[in-house]
Parts: structure tokens; sequence; C-alpha cells
């Protein structure tokens, strides 16, 4: 039975970045956030449609940053031993991860159309159509059993999650593996990142959790790896029940237990950590346009449509957004519309302060940034606490 435990309001498609006259017609849903008893799941109340999400206006791009580039090239590299393994990507974006890999060995599942023209015109079998049993029986049939199935940054996009690991197991070699990453729970408490729960993540997922499901789904966690890209993220490795369990499910477990990832109290503490995050931020930006200072946001992140939408971050408080990705430039940020424009336009010598909603890419900015940094130039952020850094 699902408990909820946060409620973030009304909140609009966190990646639909939109024109003016497209205000009128915005789509809003209230976002609100549950714990589910009986598999330890935290998960949204209501789900948004995917097709609302994912189709050919996304925007969302893998590659834009450099961290991302890296961080698929070493997985390839780590995994990428035997040319007769066969390998499916689902979700794979504008091809960061799967372009790693040899035309020939590869197939990738987008539904988003734009993205999937893009993988299919580097030369990959793509099928442009959400992961369902139907087009797991496709694949089979077409290709034959796959020995890696990968994902990244998609799992937790999809609703159903029974029929989505049923369909990866049946097509699965017996000893084949499900590899898949999303970001993680325990990080998610730990810094507050409550901007993590959108639309598109209607799940953030604990090891714990997802070992229940996919239990019930013939599959098992194998291993876990912590990885530090987007805030904190977990990359699972499943296989069919039955096989060795490296130490590190059960070390991930009990971590997760010592912070109480398997009891509702601990969501209900979180929920207040949240309100509380809300009402400084909120502080800090009516203090800076107090003191007239000019503050903008870096990123124009899915999470900082969260944030924005619920703590009211309206053009008020911030001037514009800069954001490297040409699909988001020249727009309004989704529900608050704050209008997006280049680095080259907005990132200059009259900005005092950026809110990082790429808060997750600090590394990165900083040291792309750091004649900004060493001019006095300040980021605010809300993770782990609000606070200008
Ligand atoms: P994400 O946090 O959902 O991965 O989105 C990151 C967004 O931030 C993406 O739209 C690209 C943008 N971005 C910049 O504008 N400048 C940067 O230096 C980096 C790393 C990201």
């Amino acid at each position: 039975m699902k408990k909820q435990f946060l409620n973030l309001g009304k909140q609009p498609i966190a990646n639909r970045f939109i024109y003016k006259d497209q205000i009128e017609n915005e789509f809003l849903f209230d976002l609100k956030v549950a714990f589910d008893e009986e598999t330890k799941l935290v998960t949204q109340v209501e789900y948004v449609d995917p097709p609302l999400m994912f189709n050919e206006d996304y925007t969302y791009r893998g590659s834009m940053s450099n961290t991302m580039q890296k961080h698929f090239k070493e997985l390839s590299n780590s995994l990428n031993t035997n040319p007769n393994l066969k390998i499916l990507e689902i979700g794979s974006n504008d091809g960061v991860f799967i372009k790693n890999w040899p035309t020939d060995q590869a197939i990738a599942v987008e539904p988003c159309g734009n993205f999937a023209k893009e993988t299919q015109d580097l030369g990959y079998i793509t099928y442009p159509e959400f992961w369902t049993t139907s087009l797991s029986n496709k694949i089979q049939k077409n290709h034959g059993k796959q020995n890696i199935i990968f994902a990244a940054n998609c799992i937790c996009h999809i609703p159903d999650l029974d029929e989505t690991f049923k369909a990866v197991e049946s097509l699965l070699t017996e000893d084949g593996v499900f590899i898949f990453e999303d970001p993680s729970l325990a990080e998610v408490i730990n810094n507050t990142s409550y901007d993590q729960i959108y639309d598109e993540h209607p799940h953030v997922f604990s090891v714990i959790a997802l070992d229940n499901i996919l239990k019930r789904n013939g599959l098992q966690i194998v291993k876990v790896d912590n990885l530090s890209v987007h805030g904190g993220s977990n990359r699972i490795y499943a296989q069919k029940l039955g096989t060795k369990v490296d130490s590190s499910v059960e070390k991930n477990k009990s971590y997760e237990r010592v912070l109480g990832l398997d009891k509702f109290e601990t969501f209900k503490r979180f929920a207040e950590k949240v309100e509380q995050s809300k009402r400084d931020l909120i502080r800090i930006l009516n203090q800076c346009k107090k003191e007239n200072k000019k503050v903008i946001s870096y990123g124009a992140t899915s999470k900082s449509t969260t944030i924005f939408n619920y703590c009211g971050v309206t053009p008020e408080l911030i001037d514009y957004i800069t954001d490297t990705t040409p699909e988001k430039q020249g727009k309004l940020s989704p529900g608050t519309h704050i209008p997006i424009i280049t680095p080259e336009e907005g990132f200059d010598e009259s900005v005092d302060y950026a809110y990082l909603g790429a808060w997750n890419f600090i590394k990165e900015i900083s040291e792309k940034e750091s004649k900004y940094l060493d001019r006095g130039g300040k980021f605010i952020t809300h993770v782990p606490t609000v606070k200008i850094v």
C-alpha cells in the first residue's frame, strides 16, 4: 500500500521548455510522493502518462556534459571484452553510451523520435518505441536473446516496473546481465536533493526496493556499484535467480537499513527537511534581490523545474537561466517561465550569483568557470543544504 509523505505541489513537464504562446495550455499535475509498504519503493502517487514526456520534442541530451561522455566510455571499455556478446540499450537518448559499441553488436530502444533518429543515423538498429513485453518479444524474434541489457537513467522513468523487469528477464540469455543505473535514494535522503523527483522520475530507487521487485520477476541483484554521477547513483547488475551474489549487495542494503530507507517515518522526516530547504532558498534569493545583486541560474535542468515550481522561484528572483543545450535556448523554463539563453549571452561580468540548477556537475562547472569564481562570482546551491559557495 502506498502512503504519501510529500506534496511538491503543481508541477509542469520538467523537460518541456516552452515558448510564450504555449504558456496558456501548459500541462500541470500534482506531484505527490509516497512510500510503498510492501516493496519499500519510493514512488509517485499518480504517474504522468509517458508519451506526454517522451516524444519527438524531448530536450535532455546525455552527451551535453563531458562528465557523462567520459563515464559511459569508461563503462563500455570495462564491459567490452567479447565481440560476440549481444548488447541492447533501453533508452539510448542521443547515443552517448551506445556510440562506444560497434554498430553490428548493439541495438537501441528509444521512444523519443528525435533521438531514435540520431542513433539510427549513427548506424544502430533502433526501435523507436517504449520498452514493453511486446517489444521484448519482437526483439527476441528478430535478433535472439541478449547477453547484456543496459539502461542509464531510464528504468526509474518507467511506471510499471514488474512488466519492465519481466520483459528484460525473458530477453536475457541464461548467464546474461541486466545493468542499469539511476539516482540513489540514499543520496537523495542524505543531500535533501528532492529535485531528483519530477514527472520523469516516478520512482527513486533503494537497493532494498529494487531487489524486492526484481525478485518477484525472476531476477536478483548480484552486484552494486556506487557512482558519483547525477548527484549519486547506483549501478545495479541483475541476473537470473540463483546466480552468485557479490558482497556489495548486502553492504548497500545494510547501509540503507541504517538510513531507515525501509521505514515510512524516515520519509516523514525527509519531508520536513524539504520544507526547510524551500524556506532557506527563498530567504537567500530575496536577500540577494534586496541587495540589488544579479542572480541567474546555471543549467536549465529538469531538477530545477521541481525546485522553482515548488519554491515559487519566478523571473522576479532569477533574471534568466543559461544552458548549453540548443533545444532549450530561446525558450522559457517549465511552469515558472524564466527565459533560457546561451552561456555566451548570459554568463558575463554582470552576474553576481548563479543558482546551480546543474549542481550535479559542480566539479566540471567550477573548473570551467574558474574566472567567474576568481572575480568573486558565487554559486548558490541547495545541496546538501542551502548555501552560497
Ligand atoms: P542534468 O542535470 O539533468 O543532467 O542537466 C544538465 C543541464 O545543464 C543540461 O541541460 C546541460 C546543462 N549544462 C550547462 O548548461 N553547462 C554545463 O557546463 C553543464 C555541465 C551542463
